[in-house]
This record gives C-alpha cells, sequence and structure tokens, in this order.
C-alpha cells in the first residue's frame, strides 16, 4: 500500500512518563482541587472549584461550558454566534450555528504546524512486527492528495462517498479527504456481504466507492475488491471505484475502477480546505434497529468533533505523547470516534489494528502494546471473554508497563472479564473504564473518568455521566423515575454536541425512534439501573437489536433473510446469553407445509443466506424447527415467551393467556430441551 517516502523509521513519539502524568492529575485535581489544571477549558468557570461543581457546571451551564470547550479546542474560520438551538421533541438539534470550519485541518493541519513529524498513526498491520508509522506531515499529504483526486474526479461538497476499507492509513485519509472537501463519507465495516454494502451505497446515493484489492486478517486474505464488483451491480449510482492495493495481488480492474495510488499520485498534495458550516454532514453511519432496514444515522461538523476529542482526552486521560490502542474497527463508531477523529482532533497518537485478538496466537494485543508502547487500550469484553479463556500467560509474557487505562465497550462487561481485565492485564494499576454510548450519541456519555483520580470504579458498571450528559430513567408510563436502587428506560434529559442530528433521508423515523418515546428526551433505547450510590449500569436493550460480540445486530434483518429461504414459513430470531459472543443468535423456524428437509442442510443453508446478505456474525447459532411459534390473538410472535423459554426460565413465562394457542409453548419448550440435551445452548 503506497505511503509516502520515509515513513517507518523517522518518527519521534515522545512519551510522558507515568509518573509525571499521576502526579499532575494527583495535584490537580485531588490535592488543591485546582479544577483549570484538570481541564484548562474550564478557567474561566464562576465558582467551579471541585470536579463535581464542574460536572454539575457542564449540566446546568450547558451553554456556557460547551461554548468554552469549543473555542478553546477547536479551530474555527468563523466563530459561532449560538452555543445551541435544539428542540428535543422535534428533533431538531443544532450546535454552533454560524461558525465555520473545517474538520481535516482540525485534525491535520494545526498539528502539522507544531510537531510535523509527530506519528498521527500506527498502522499495525496483520502480520506482528509489520507496523507502519505515518506522522502528521504525512497524513496530510496523503489526505491533500486524496481530496485533490475526489475533486478533479467530480465529488463535490455535499456528495457521499462510500469507503469499503479495513483499518489502514488510507482509509483514515480518504476519510479526512471527504471532510477536506465537504463530502460525507459513509464507511461500511469491511466483514459485511456484498448485499448489506449494496443496500447502504444505495440508500447513501453515492456516486464514489473506495475500497481495497484485498483484505489481510488473521492470515487469511479478504477478497473485499470482488464483493465491491457484485455489491455495485445493483447500485445504478455508482460512477467510480477507487481501488487501493493492499496486497500485490493484481486487481480485476473494469472500466468503472480506478488504481487510488496511481492517481492520487498525479496530485498536488496542497488542498484548499472547504469551508464548512458547523451543522453541515461530516458523515453517515448505518446501524441496526429494530426493523429489517439498517439506518444511516447522520453526523455533523463541530458538535461531533468536539464531543469525540473531548471524551477522547478526559476518558481516557489521554496526554500529549501517549500512544492511543482503539482496536475497534473503522467500520464502527468506535473506530470514527477513537481510532480516527477523536485521538488526531487532539494531535495524539493512533493505532489502526487490522488483526484479530488471536493472531497469529493468543497474545497478540500485549505483544502490541509491548512492542507499540500503547498508553490507553480500548477494546470489546467479547474479545477479553475469549482471551481470558486460554490463561494468563498469554498476558504475562509481555510488558505491558505502558499501560496507563484500559476501557471497554459495545456490550455489557461480566464482572469476571472486568476483574480479569483489571487485575492481569493491568496488573491492578489502570483503572478499567466501561464506556457505554451508541453510534446515536457520538462519543461516550456514561463511563466511570474523568473524575478524581482515585473515585470509585465498581466492576461492570458504567458509574457517571460525561461532562454535559444528564441521564435520567423512565417508568414504564413514561415518568422520570427520581430515587435511586432503581431500573427504567434510560433517556438524556437534555442535548449535547455529538448527538446524531437525523437519520439520512429519513427524518421522521429519527424523531419516532428517538424522540417520540419520551417527548423532550433522548431515548437510547437501553435499559438501566441506578444504584443506591447513583452509579448507572446498563442492562441491555429494551427492543429487538442484539448485540452479538459487540456487534449491533436487529433480530428482524436475520428473520427477513431466514423468511427468504423458499422452505421456511415463517420464524423469530432472539438474543440468549452466551459465553464469548455477550449474545448469541437463536432462530426458530417454521417449514412450508410437506416440506421435508435434514436440520443439518438447512442450517448450513440458513448460514449460507445469512453470510451472504448480512454478514458472518448475524449467523445463527441455533436454528429450531418448530410446528408454530407463540403468538397473540391478532397475530404478534411473542419473543418474549421465546426468550425465556432458551434462558430456561420457565417461571418467568409469566401470563400465557393471550396466546392464540397455549400449546404450541409446550411444544417449543420440548424442542429446546432436545437441542439442549445434544448441543449446549447455555
Ligand atoms: C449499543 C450501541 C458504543 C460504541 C460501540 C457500539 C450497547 C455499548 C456498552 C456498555 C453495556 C453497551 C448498548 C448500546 N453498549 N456500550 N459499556 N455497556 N452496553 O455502538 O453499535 O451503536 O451499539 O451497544 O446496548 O445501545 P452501537
Amino acid at each position: 500500500m503506497w505511503l509516502p517516502s520515509g515513513c517507518t523509521c523517522k518518527c519521534v513519539v515522545t512519551f510522558v512518563s507515568r509518573r509525571v502524568f499521576k502526579a499532575r492529575i494527583h495535584v490537580g485535581v485531588r490535592r488543591r482541587c485546582n479544577v483549570a489544571a484538570f481541564m484548562p477549558e474550564a478557567a474561566g468557570f464562576d465558582g467551579v472549584s471541585d470536579y463535581a461543581a464542574l460536572q454539575d457546571f457542564s449540566v446546568t451551564s450547558s451553554e456556557s461550558f460547551w461554548a468554552a470547550v469549543a473555542r478553546q479546542r477547536l479551530s474555527w474560520i468563523r466563530p459561532f454566534n449560538a452555543v445551541q438551538d435544539c428542540d428535543l421533541s422535534r428533533g431538531k438539534i443544532k450546535w454552533f450555528e454560524g461558525g465555520k470550519l473545517n474538520v481535516s485541518v482540525n485534525c491535520l493541519d494545526r498539528h502539522v504546524h507544531t510537531y510535523p513529524e509527530r506519528v498521527a498513526l500506527i498502522w499495525e498491520k496483520d502480520e506482528p512486527g509489520s507496523e507502519v508509522k505515518v506522522t502528521y506531515r504525512q497524513l496530510l499529504e496523503m489526505t491533500c492528495r486524496l481530496g485533490n483526486m475526489l475533486r478533479r474526479r467530480g465529488v463535490k461538497k455535499g456528495d457521499c462517498v462510500t469507503i469499503y476499507m479495513p483499518p489502514c492509513p488510507l482509509a483514515v485519509a480518504s476519510m479526512l479527504a471527504c471532510a477536506r472537501i465537504g463530502a460525507a463519507h459513509n464507511v461500511v465495516f469491511a466483514g459485511f456481504s456484498a448485499e448489506a454494502l449494496a443496500e447502504r451505497i444505495r440508500d447513501a446515493q453515492s456516486s464514489t466507492v473506495i475500497t481495497v484489492n484485498q483484505g489481510v486478517r488473521g492470515g487469511k486474505l479478504i477478497e473485499l475488491k470482488k464483493t465491491v464488483d457484485s455489491a455495485v451491480q445493483s447500485c445504478p449510482t455508482v460512477k467510480q471505484v477507487f481501488v487501493a492495493m493492499r496486497t500485490e495481488n493484481p486487481a480485476n480492474l473494469t472500466a468503472r475502477d480506478v488504481l487510488m495510488e496511481e492517481e492520487m499520485m498525479k496530485e498536488d498534495v496542497v488542498c484548499e480546505p472547504a469551508v464548512m458550516d458547523s451543522e453541515d454532514v461530516l458523515f453517515m453511519l448505518y446501524t441496526s434497529g429494530s426493523t429489517g432496514k439498517p439506518k444511516g444515522l447522520v453526523h455533523t461538523q463541530a458538535g461531533y468533533l468536539l464531543y469525540a476529542a473531548l471524551t477522547h482526552r478526559y476518558v481516557f486521560s489521554y496526554h500529549d505523547g501517549d500512544v492511543f490502542g482503539c482496536v475497534a474497527d473503522i467500520g464502527w463508531i468506535t473506530g470514527h470516534s477513537y481510532s480516527v477523529y477523536g485521538p488526531l482532533a487532539n494531535g495524539g497518537t493512533t493505532v489502526l489494528f487490522e488483526s484479530t485478538p488471536i493472531y497469529p496466537d493468543p497474545g497478540r494485543y500485549w505483544e502490541t502494546v509491548q512492542r507499540l508502547k500503547i498508553n490507553q487500550f480500548y477494546g470489546a469484553p467479547t474479545a477479553i471473554r475469549l482471551l481470558l479463556k486460554y490463561g494468563d500467560e498469554w498476558v504475562q509474557k509481555y510488558d505491558r508497563s505502558s499501560l496507563k487505562t484500559l476501557g471497554s465497550v459495545g456490550e455489557p462487561i461480566n464482572t469476571e472479564a472486568w476483574e480479569w481485565y483489571h487485575r492481569v492485564v493491568g496488573d491492578g494499576r489502570c483503572p478499567v473504564v466501561d464506556t457505554w454510548w451508541q453510534t446515536e450519541t457520538g462519543g461516550i456519555c456514561i463511563t466511570p473518568r474523568p473524575s478524581e483520580p482515585d473515585a470509585e470504579i465498581v466492576p461492570g458498571m458504567a458509574m457517571r455521566p460525561f461532562f454535559g450528559i444528564k441521564p435520567v430513567l423512565m417508568d414504564t408510563e413514561g415518568k422520570v423515575l427520581t430515587s435511586n436502587d432503581t431500573s427504567g428506560a434510560l433517556c438524556i434529559a437534555q442535548p449535547w454536541p455529538g448527538m446524531a442530528r437525523t437519520i439520512h433521508n429519513n427524518h421522521q423515523r429519527f424523531i419516532d425512534t428517538y424522540c417520540q418515546p419520551h417527548p423532550g428526551y433522548f431515548f437510547t433505547g437501553d435499559g438501566a439501573y441506578r444504584s443506591k450510590e447513583g452509579y448507572y449500569q446498563i442492562t441491555g436493550r429494551l427492543d429487538d437489536v442484539i448485540n452479538v460480540s459487540g456487534h449491533r445486530i436487529g433480530t428482524a434483518e436475520i428473520e427477513d433473510v431466514v423468511n427468504q429461504c423458499s422452505e421456511v414459513a415463517e420464524s423469530a430470531v432472539i438474543g440468549y446469553p452466551h459465553d464469548i459472543k455477550g449474545e448469541g443468535v437463536y432462530a426458530f423456524v417454521v417449514l412450508k407445509k410437506a416440506v421435508d428437509v435434514k436440520g443439518a442442510d438447512l442450517s448450513k443453508q440458513l448460514n449460507n443466506m445469512v453470510t451472504t446478505k448480512i454478514a458472518k456474525y448475524a449467523c445463527p447459532d441455533h436454528i429450531q424447527l418448530v410446528q408454530r411459534l407463540p403468538k397473540t390473538r391478532s397475530g404478534k410472535i411473542m419473543r418474549r415467551v421465546l426468550r425465556k423459554v432458551v434462558e430456561r426460565d420457565l417461571n418467568g413465562l409469566g401470563d400465557l393467556s393471550t396466546l392464540d394457542d397455549p400449546a404450541a409453548v409446550q411444544e417449543i419448550i420440548q424442542g429446546h430441551r432436545e437441542i439442549c440435551g445434544k448441543q449446549q445452548p447455555r
């Protein structure tokens, strides 16, 4: 893959020693309660003398808080003239209106002025030991070349470019090149199938796609260009596909394809940044909801960037010179906010992880930590649970003394995994931050840090709201629960700059999903428990969305695919607790009359269908053939009952009298027992 000359060895990263860093925080917040030392942006806040007061100020004087932070942390072409103009009940969310800026300038140019040779990206390629470092100067050069290339090839302000690439410098430069010329990007996780990609390209109306010839992951080649070829067949909007060469194997080019590296080399290294309004679209990112159709959440320029930068700095206690290691793929919001935008806006050094937690062996993460001297490691509970099973030796083999903060994201982290992460990976000396947030929230909303250095963290709890976030719990009647030691639907009571603004092409769906359930509040779709002390613990989704290995998927999306199988009459898909994946996929399937198919054949067929229409991670772990599904008299499938059967909580089945045919349940229980005897769904 093309990189600017002199890329690997000349880069210097300066490290701040752990002791200096700890002392700074310690003196700053705990002893002298000097808020301005902890957070320079807070210097002018009246009456704010300790952390708790700062948190309080950020919520009660939200406009003053965000105005000060936005002025100081971002670089503006023209200052904003209104901090916010929001009406949550109508889905109107606007921050920093009148302000003009360019996100790529904020992420690159301003750092190039001060430290051009600082490493921006460390590309941790699949093969251990083959990492590539890219400085800010080099990343700006790549971005400018790509920006010029896109402009010359007709991409305009307001267009949307789809990026289907694994984590690599050219993927980041492509995102930033879009930001530079004012185009939106739509990064599609490179594990999605051709059909899933096509659906997202069509919905985003992209005329340009950027991809690589092949991906490399876990020692295997992945035919990404071929997937794009098959996707664009059903995407009439696509006029051009840029192909970067990740491997040396030739790509089979068609008339539509352009070799990206060849093309960008023809371009100038200076690219005039577009002047963008705060509320212009920066990107859209598709995520699953409770219907079969994924939604393109839209994030805008200033508010998103500010929120990503501020959370990156304070949740992880990221300091200048640290190496930040977020191992999420850039195809998810975690990769957007904490591999790309947050760290780069802060002038940080960020790792792009191309591999898997177990390639070439289960020591991969910690060997990478040792080699790259990672200071903050941010990963998913599913990987922690998997590695825990391989034993402590794989961790202890490697020097992890560079680590200062450990982060967890994407799904609840169980106590066992939390404790192992803390005790074994972090040698008991690094705070573990269990960060709760969503594609919709843009950045972390509930998290143990920032706070005074020694403030309590309860294992498995997301703990406290971030600055500017006011969480509330709602009961089923839509009343705000004010007491502690209680559970309810998690909502956020006031807007914050990082929140999504709309669903692409479907603002009504945005309003219906997030603003209508509890007018005036942002509805997250998650349930939460608030402890006696007022700490938050996320209890899981309230809708038909499940979380498989930290990947979000709507059960309706899987059902749509299963129902397309010619033998299937109908189906119901639910999530069930799974040791490693967090949740597994369990499909109840009713076959058409007179169909004679073996369970194993059907299972193979359905897995193939789900893999080609969605992605591998969405494949059912268990398929149970049933005669009928439990339904209400009005014909609605009672998934609650199915969940209880799979969780073996027969006492929790509840009132079955509303069922059309209660006998269906007995049959399902019996069938589930038989499956449990043979396999072991928990
Ligand atoms: C859903 C959002 C957050 C970025 C990656 C996933 C679940 C996320 C936690 C956590 C418990 C969590 C929620 C949320 N979730 N973080 N720390 N504890 N649950 O983003 O794909 O938009 O999924 O992931 O259910 O709603 P996403």
